[in-house]
């Protein structure tokens, strides 16, 4: 503690100092050297490729690669330089987590927050494949070989794609990026993660895993210099086995799956930055979680330029100026030993062995312009047979929690429409003239959206909505501009003009006139985007409009577009309303998924991948960023004093009783669970409580040892097909019951199939903190097995 007392005052801080260690967690241990990139697992060739390379470069060439190129008229977010006399043709880095970013003739799939929805691994695989080959398109297929990299050709390659969020995890609930993320859980999360890294590296494209780590708010996450001393980004303080048991465990997951890249986060922890925390790097990722890949920075993340490079890190985007002819010197007057930037450099170009890409990769690509009236070749990414994949993402999206027998539609002659959320933008392209985030829907001048959060000590909270059109996602650099948008109210119309249906609609009146209707189906949103905390989780202006339709109609049908929680206890016990929906971040066939589901052509299967509580006040601290404040107005603090009780963890702990836990949703059909069995498998026999496999990525290899598996049975009992995500919960040596399996099934009316989902020694085990281990907690374990959090079906003991 006194530790950080000296260095706040090194840094220039008032004169008081502070004493009071209970509201600190205090400093990131050090942990040096950085650890060279061994070749473990399956990085042995890659590695060797790599180190070979990398013996034939000089200092100069070395330290290129670890820097972004000064060119930003390629395309791509960042770019690595090429070079060509060894036939490296660079990298190409781009975003975002929903489809490829900034140019024309892509695709808009499903974002983060509706993946998690569908609960569903197997489209997760199918999306990230498709998602891949469109980074792979945008350049024509020619193969290159050593030398024959046109130097004159300043467009590059899309290498590298940021696209997986595990990180924020939906600690509070306002958080702008959680819509970017699967879930609020951190093991549904890690296995999309995975999921939808195996799909990538089927079409050779490095994934990068991002905010590496404990980057749960957007306020104050960057520094701020306008004062002196300038505003240190918050800090996110927490405890060892918390981050083991939450936060590290999707990335953990994501590791394992292979994952070649990792983006190192803005804000800090324990007080010191992610980019330059010698204890997350050096010790969790590349130590124990034997990370092989390499770190690259957010966007100006890096804020020192040996202390980053001691700590681990190996890549700046863009140029900061801390490194490129400053970390050379720093190397040539021995304050940075130089084989910390071979690592860098090997830990790189293995990255790019290890994805197959320098065999035949595409040509430059020449389909990334700038400028969107930029002349170019224009390259069609957009595959038809990612078509279904796009649809049944929007579809799978969509959790269905109220239904009074009023959906599906039956044959309805009047439906009335309201609700901003429900046509289309009247502008499709805003913005400065590139092809950034903004197009349909995910437009960041809306004056609806202005900023509450950034205003220090603000108590009033007004949630913007995105007044002027429907949402299919949310907005900062993890949007795309998809080739169309399919808004609720055209598909709507589509169906009205095949069945014959009479159709009224107001988008602009806050309490309509309603007709007399058969339904009456009310669109609303919240709006959410990189940069800032959502203001609030519920507005008074959509829930008056839905109680205002409500009172004139008796079948008031409810569709919300939420890029997070969004709270409903304004309206949802009303009795006109007869259906709720969270359509969530559909991507491009919002409407065309929205419409077949009401109309029952597809059947609801999305369960909710977080919890939503009956009042903000439910959540206590969490509900919003924490702010600077008192002693610490120059040195934000966030202590996740919290432990792992977030989400639905917290909520039991705490004995709140939600509206719709997590994992609920409604279908259409009826499933019946039977057949519980519980059984251990050879090698829990003799387990020793600590795992003493060697590390590869990803963790002591025998984390993943499974050590029981459960199986049942689920049977559709209903009249029509349907899906059903069944989940498994265990109770943990944690003291919490958590999420530790699931599985969706498509069954036909009274199909029957078994499910066995297997529990490894992780899943079994505790972080211990003074062994440093994962460690097995013998003895009887409950075992839950049901259709939701709290809709247990079926239930047994597992005896480790
Ligand atoms: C942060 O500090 C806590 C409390 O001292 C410690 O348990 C934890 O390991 C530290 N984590 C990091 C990443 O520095
Ligand atoms: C990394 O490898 C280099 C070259 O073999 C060696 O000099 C250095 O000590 C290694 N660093 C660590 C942390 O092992
Ligand atoms: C390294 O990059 C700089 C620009 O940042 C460039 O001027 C220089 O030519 C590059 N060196 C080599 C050897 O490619
Ligand atoms: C890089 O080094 C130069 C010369 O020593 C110095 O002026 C500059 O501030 C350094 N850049 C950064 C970002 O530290
Ligand atoms: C070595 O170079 C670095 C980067 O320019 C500089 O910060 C450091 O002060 C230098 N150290 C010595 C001993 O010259
Ligand atoms: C939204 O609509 C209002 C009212 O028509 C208009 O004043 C405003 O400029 C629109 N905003 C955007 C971003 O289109
Ligand atoms: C926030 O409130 C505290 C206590 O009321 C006050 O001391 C501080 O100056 C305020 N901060 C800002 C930025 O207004
Ligand atoms: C609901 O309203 C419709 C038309 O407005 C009417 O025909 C119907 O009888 C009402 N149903 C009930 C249960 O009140
Ligand atoms: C919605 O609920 C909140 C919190 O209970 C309340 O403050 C607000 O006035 C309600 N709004 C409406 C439209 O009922
Ligand atoms: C429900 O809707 C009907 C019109 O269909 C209306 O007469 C009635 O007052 C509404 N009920 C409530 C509680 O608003
Ligand atoms: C949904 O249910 C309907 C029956 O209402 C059935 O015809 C259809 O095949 C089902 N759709 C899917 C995708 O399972
Ligand atoms: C929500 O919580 C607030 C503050 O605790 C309370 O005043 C209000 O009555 C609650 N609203 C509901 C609907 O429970």
């Amino acid at each position: 503690m006194k530790s950080i007392a000296l260095s706040l005052c090194a840094l220039g801080a008032s004169a008081k100092v502070i004493t009071d260690d209970s509201i600190f967690y205090g400093q990131s241990p050090p942990v040096y050297p950085s650890p060279n990139i061994t070749g473990t697992g399956d990085w042995a060739e890659s590695y060797t490729k790599a180190q070979a390379l990398v013996a034939q470069l000089t200092l100069e060439e070395k330290s290129n690669l670890t820097f972004g190129a000064s060119t930003t008229d390629n395309g791509c977010a960042g770019w690595i330089q090429a070079i060509p006399r060894l036939g490296f043709p660079g990298l190409c880095l781009v975003d975002a987590g929903n489809g490829v970013r900034t140019t024309d003739l892509v695709n808009g799939y499903a974002a983060g927050l509706s993946v998690g929805a569908s609960w569903n691994r197997e489209l997760t695989t199918q999306r990230g494949h498709y998602m891949a080959g469109e980074f792979r398109a945008k350049g024509a297929n020619v193969a290159l070989g050593p030398g024959e990299y046109p130097q004159s050709d300043t467009r590059l390659y899309i290498y590298l794609h940021f696209t997986i969020v595990v990180g924020p995890l939906g600690r509070i609930a306002r958080g702008g990026r959680n819509w970017e993320g699967f879930s609020h859980d951190p093991y549904l999360s890690g296995l999309l993660a995975a999921d939808t890294i195996k799909g990538h590296h089927q079409r050779g494209i490095i994934t990068s895993l991002k905010h590496f780590i404990l980057n749960e708010q957007e306020t104050n996450r960057n520094p701020f210099a306008n004062t002196t001393p300038q505003v240190e980004a918050v800090s996110s303080n927490v405890d060892d086995k918390t981050m083991h048991e939450l936060y590290l465990w999707p990335f953990q997951d994501a590791l394992k799956a292979g994952s070649a890249n990792i983006m190192c986060s803005y804000q800090r922890i324990n007080n010191s930055y992610g980019c330059a925390n010698s204890k997350t790097l050096n010790g969790l990722l590349k130590t124990e979680l034997g990370f092989q890949g390499f770190v690259v920075t957010d966007w100006r993340a890096q804020h020192s330029g040996v202390a980053s490079a001691l700590a681990g890190l190996d890549m700046t985007m863009p140029d900061s100026g801390y490194w490129g002819k400053n970390l050379t010197t720093a190397i040539q007057n021995g304050t940075i030993p130089e084989s910390r930037l071979d690592d860098m450099a090997t830990r790189i170009l293995a990255a790019w062995y290890l994805l197959g890409q320098d065999e035949g990769f595409p040509k430059p690509g020449v389909g990334m312009p700038y400028a969107i009236t930029e002349p170019h070749t224009r390259v069609d990414a957009r595959d038809p047979a990612a078509r279904p994949i796009l649809f049944q993402g929007a579809v799978e999206g969509h959790v269905l929690v109220k239904n009074n027998r009023a959906l599906p539609l039956r044959d309805p002659q009047v439906i009335s429409v309201f609700g901003y959320s429900a046509p289309g933008y009247k502008q499709s392209v805003v913005g400065d003239g590139t092809y950034s985030a903004w197009k349909l829907g995910a437009q960041s001048t809306n004056p609806e959206q202005q900023v509450a959060s950034k205003v220090y000590n603000s108590t009033v909270f007004i949630e913007t909505i995105a007044i002027n059109g429907t949402i299919i996602m949310g907005g900062g650099s993890g949007a795309t501009t998809p080739g169309y948008v399919s808004s609720p109210f055209d598909a709507l119309n589509q169906r009205a003009m095949k069945d014959n249906t009479d159709l009224f609609w107001d988008f602009v009146d806050p309490a309509p006139q309603v007709p007399a209707s058969d339904a009456c189906l009310v669109f609303i949103n919240a709006w959410s985007s990189e940069g800032y905390d959502r203001p609030a989780v519920y507005d008074d202006y959509s829930d008056n409009l839905v109680l205002s339709v409500a009172e004139q109609c008796n079948n008031t049908i409810v569709v919300i577009h939420n890029p997070g929680v969004r709270l409903v206890d304004n309206f949802s016990d009303h009795p006109n309303i007869t259906a709720i929906v969270y359509a969530h971040t559909p991507g491009q066939d919002s409407g065309a998924a929205t419409v077949a589901l009401l109309y029952g052509d597809e059947n609801f299967s999305g369960k909710l991948p977080y919890t939503v509580p009956k009042n903000v006040s439910d959540y206590g601290p969490l509900l919003g960023p924490d702010l600077p404040e008192g002693d610490y107005l120059n040195y934000p603090q966030s202590d996740f004093s919290e432990g792992i009780f977030i989400d639905y963890r917290g909520f039991e702990a705490r004995n709140i009783t939600p509206r719709y836990e997590f994992g609920y949703g409604l279908s259409y059909t009826t499933f019946e669970y039977d057949s519980l069995s519980v059984g251990k498998t050879k090698k829990a026999e003799d387990a020793d409580i600590y795992p003493s496999g060697p590390i590869e990525q990803g963790g002591q290899i025998d984390l993943w040892d499974v050590l029981a598996n459960v199986e049942f049975t689920i049977k559709n009992t209903g009249k029509i097909t349907g899906k059903e995500a069944a989940q498994l919960y265990i109770d943990t040596p944690s003291g919490a019951r958590q999420l530790r399996g699931f599985e969706k099934l498509s069954l036909k009316p009274d199909e029957t199939d078994s499910v066995k989902l297997p529990l490894t020694r992780r899943d079994l085990s505790e972080w211990d903190v003074a062994a440093q281990r994962w460690k097995l907690v013998k003895g009887s374990i409950g075992v839950y097995v049901g259709a939701s959090f709290k809709d247990v079906r079926l239930q047994g003991t597992l005896d480790i």
